[in-house]
């Protein structure tokens, strides 16, 4: 069946004539209808639903907001307070308690809600950060301060959790970084390794993407990532694709050890030939769900290596970091990220992005692992 459907959905992408047939499956439920771009939702088992904001689109407000009511009334969590940032008239200490620019939230094995704040850290030392808070009391649980790990020029792009550890991709430099959650203690490793750097410019609806302050070619480094369910592995990729897999005992042990880190590049293996994607999202039999920013696709990758689409619709428009809930549904935010301001459009138009947004869920059948959901 999965087959079947992507052969007929390869007919329509070659169309002898301008006229391309439009690609839509039923099974795209509508999640959430917003009006500001969305990189990312994350939920927790009993039903809430936290989106983090990417203001791509020219708008300004929070950044990390939790849904509530069937109107989509969008909520700044934990308070105004930490998406109240303004780096003009904040200081070095609000950097340290406030989000300067977040790139991911998610809903951790703990039950707390973790968010990556990549900082400015040319300007603000210890703006870079991973936050958790406890989701009972919507309270700071722990700041773990990444700047010395990233250095200057690094920004910290996502996390995954391994028990006592955590993975984080880093994406202007091209590193892992390896956290041990009980010390705190962080080491940046593989940095400009092969497997952490993009060999070529992100690429979205069938094009190469340009800065739109610069107009450069955009080059996003180490980006997605997941840990297999048992805990084995870490796969990870640049945005532009090609995923990379090394044991995480590895990673594990090079936090401490010089020699593992130097060595490490020999544990690398070349996993699976993925495309440019915007986000993953891992379930407890270890297949991997990616979409493909060119495609409008969702893919699976087994974990023997096989790939199969899971559905091909015009409507996923650059879909970022993906979710899976308990109830088996993978929450799809179609961001147009690639349409913002951040990137060069048609016309010198500052976005093209088509409002409203849609957060999408389809069902896939399986659930999230336990290393990595509450
Ligand atoms: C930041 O503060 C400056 C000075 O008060 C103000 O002009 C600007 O509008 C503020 N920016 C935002 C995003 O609130
Ligand atoms: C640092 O601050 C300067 C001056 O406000 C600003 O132009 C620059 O963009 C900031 N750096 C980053 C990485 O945001
Ligand atoms: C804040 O930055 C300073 C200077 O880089 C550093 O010495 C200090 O350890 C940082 N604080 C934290 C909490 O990371
Ligand atoms: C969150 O706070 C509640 C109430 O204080 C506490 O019982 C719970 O253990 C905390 N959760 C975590 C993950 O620390
Ligand atoms: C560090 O790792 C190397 C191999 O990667 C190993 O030979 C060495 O014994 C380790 N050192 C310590 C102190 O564990
Ligand atoms: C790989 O896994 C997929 C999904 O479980 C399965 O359908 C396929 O037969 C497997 N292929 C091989 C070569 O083992
Ligand atoms: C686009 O805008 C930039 C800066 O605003 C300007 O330098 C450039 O000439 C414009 N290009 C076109 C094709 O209008």
């Amino acid at each position: 069946m999965l087959w079947s459907t992507l052969i007929f959905g390869l007919s329509f992408s070659l169309p002898a004539h301008g006229d391309v047939t439009k690609d839509r499956d039923d099974r795209l439920k509508t999640a959430v209808i917003l009006d500001t771009p969305t990189t990312g939702a994350s939920t927790t088992p009993d039903g809430r639903a936290f989106l983090k904001l990417a203001r791509v689109d020219g708008t300004t407000g929070s950044q990390v907001v939790e849904i509530v009511g069937d109107d989509y009334t969008l909520i700044p969590y934990p308070n105004e307070e930490w998406n109240s940032w303004n780096a003009s008239t904040d200081s070095a200490a609000d950097s340290e308690r406030k989000y300067v620019s977040t790139n991911a939230q998610r809903v951790g094995p703990d039950g707390n809600l973790w968010v990556i704040d990549s900082g400015d850290l040319q300007n603000f030392s210890n703006s870079s950060k991973l936050i958790s808070f406890n989701l009972t009391t919507n309270e700071v649980e722990r700041i773990y301060y990444l700047g010395d790990a990233t250095t200057k020029d690094g920004s910290i792009n996502d996390v995954r959790f391994n028990g006592k550890y955590a993975c984080l991709t880093e994406y202007t430099i091209g590193s892992i970084i390896v956290l041990d959650l009980e010390t705190g203690d962080a080491r940046m490793v593989l940095r400009e390794h092969k497997s952490t750097v993009a060999l070529m410019p992100l690429s979205a609806e069938g094009h190469f993407l340009r800065t739109q302050s610069t107009g450069e070619l955009e080059y996003i480094h180490a980006d997605q990532e997941e840990v297999s369910p048992d805990g084995k592995y870490f796969y990870y990729q640049p945005a532009i694709g090609y995923m990379w897999r090394i044991e995480t005992k590895y990673l594990n042990d090079a936090l401490k050890n010089d020699t593992t880190a130097e060595l490490l590049p020999n544990y690398v293996e070349p996993f699976s030939l993925t495309p440019s994607t915007g986000g993953s999202a891992i379930d407890a039999q270890g297949n991997i769900y990616y979409s493909d920013g060119d495609r409008q696709e969702i893919r699976i990758l087994a974990p023997n290596g096989t790939t199969t689409l899971l559905v091909r619709d015009e409507r996923l428009l650059w879909v970022d970091a993906i979710w899976l809930d308990t109830k088996q549904r993978l929450w799809l935010c179609a961001s147009q990220l690639n349409r913002g301001n951040r990137f060069l459009q048609p016309n010198n138009q500052s976005t093209t992005i088509e409002k409203p947004i849609y957060v999408y869920n389809i069902d896939v059948g399986h659930s999230p692992p336990r290393l990595d959901h509450a």
